[in-house]
């Protein structure tokens, strides 16, 4: 079904047809417009160049106009429903999906749905004052990109709330807006999004590493025997794509700019010549990885494995999997600290399926770092690698939390810990260099010297393209 845009709330789910359903999510619409206004981007704007969803279909899904920011046209948009979908996994492998929420379910799936729907808003508050410190307007555009983009993904979760869980499912929907990212008596639910992302370097690390550990919490509610979870999950996910493009090149243009800044004036130290050092990347490399370890939860759970056997969550690329899908008899090995070291155990396969999915995520992010390391390669410079730290480092949830482990995966005392501390995550003095590197760069083509500019446009416009206009 294509998206009706003559609604006040665009939609490719019959809005029209379910009167009650739509009253109650325009009576929640105003809500959302007024959270906007006070917690989303603080920069003042006159438009925005933005893509909007215009389809759900394989093709030409986006369309791309200037657009006032309050304007945007958020709206409920599921993946088109197939017919025969069946049950990929669990005690329910082959039977039909369900279009309704099951009575014994509801609890756990509205749970699941309110964790998600949690972060969508999160990462707009978080990143509610970057704009005024953008290097471009290319990357200014592509900030207010993501931040539409997680507000929609707030509308997908609502939308689940109001339309399949009753009383509680709308009161869930109101909370979501009444808890705000850091704050001190409500905040967001997962830790990683109560940090804040202060600079441009923390936001390129967000969308590369937290970022992407919603993609994989994504790829396993897309499996969810609950359809309509699974189609919104669907749908999200596509958006998604472009918010690791984001990191990603991010990144890649931060460590490009480093490496011709450490050519051209023969130093690591080049901090004084308006660059981000690679020790500096590498700990911003390091807390943004473990505090995204850590929304991973504890590697092993009994109410993750209940989630799978009873078909509400699936595991990543699960219909790819090539055993039974329902893991009664599968064991999985995991690290755990054991004393002075870090040991190996066996485990049951569907008690550790939250490391399962974390496992996926750690061979995805390995990618960057060896496109990044690719990167200081191309420049000759072959002294200096980055690395994702251990599993252990840093972390705050499941077996490692309490114990102290550094980027190399050594098990060592609270001494050495805090002896180590300035040098393997961001400290006082890295936080204050990056942050003196934050000046706007509002100009058409222009960029700011500490990171290299894109390799292309976004939809085919040019550089000096005005992505922003005041
Ligand atoms: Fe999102
Ligand atoms: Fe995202």
């Amino acid at each position: 079904m294509s998206i009706d845009y003559t609604e006040r709330i665009p939609n490719n789910v019959d809005l029209a047809g379910d009167r009650r359903l739509q009253r109650a999510l325009e009576s929640w619409q105003p809500r959302f417009l007024q959270w906007w206004g006070e917690m989303g981007p603080a920069l003042p704007t006159q438009d925005v160049y933005l893509r909007t969803a215009v389809d759900v279909g394989r093709a030409g899904w986006a369309h791309f106009d200037r657009v006032r920011l309050p304007d945007y046209r958020w709206g409920i948009f599921l993946a088109e429903r197939d017919p025969d979908r069946r049950i990929a996994f669990g005690q329910h492998q082959g039977e039909p999906v369900w279009q309704q929420v099951p009575g014994e379910h509801r609890a756990s799936l509205q749970r699941l749905i309110v964790v998600q729907g949690d972060t969508e808003p999160a990462s707009v508050e978080q990143q509610r004052r970057l704009g005024l410190t953008a290097p471009s307007l290319y990357d200014l555009r592509n900030l207010f990109q993501v931040n539409v983009e997680e507000g929609r993904h707030l509308w997908a979760m609502v939308y689940l709330l109001h339309a399949y869980f009753g009383r509680s499912g709308r009161d869930e929907a109101e909370a979501l807006l009444l808890r705000n990212s850091g704050s001190e008596d409500s905040p967001r639910i997962l830790g990683a999004f109560n940090e804040e992302t202060p600079d441009w370097l923390s936001f390129f690390m967000f969308t590369y590493f937290t970022d992407r550990d919603g993609k994989y919490q994504l790829g396993t509610l897309k499996e969810s025997a609950f359809d309509p979870l699974s189609r919104t999950c669907e749908f999200m996910l596509k958006e998604e794509a472009h918010h690791m493009f984001v990191g990603t090149t991010g990144v890649d243009r931060v460590v490009e700019r480093t490496a011709q800044l450490m050519r051209e004036h023969d130093t690591d130290d080049i901090a004084r010549h308006g660059g981000i050092p690679l020790p500096v990347i590498q700990k911003y490399l390091n807390f943004h990885y473990s505090v995204s370890l850590d929304l991973f939860g504890g590697e092993t759970s009994t109410n993750v494995a209940n989630y799978y056997s009873s078909g509400l969550k699936g595991r990543w690329q699960e219909e790819r999997r090539g055993d039974d899908h329902v893991l009664t008899s599968a064991v999985t090995t995991i690290e755990r600290p054991g004393g002075e070291r870090i040991v190996s155990v066996e485990l049951p396969a569907l008690t550790a399926l939250n490391h399962d999915l974390r496992t996926a995520y750690i061979g995805d992010c390995e990618t960057g770092v060896t496109r990044w390391n690719r990167i200081l390669d191309s420049h000759g410079i072959t002294g200096h690698r980055l690395a994702l730290p251990h599993v252990g480092f840093n972390r705050k949830v499941g077996a490692f939390a309490g114990c102290h482990v550094t980027p190399g995966g050594r098990v060592v005392d609270a001494a050495t810990w805090a002896a180590g501390r300035l040098a393997w995550l961001p400290a006082p003095a890295d936080k204050a260099h990056v942050e003196s590197l934050m000046r706007p760069v509002y100009e058409p083509g222009k960029i700011a010297a500490w990171l290299a500019p894109p390799r292309s446009g976004i939809n085919g416009q040019p550089l000096d393209y005005e992505y922003v206009r005041f």
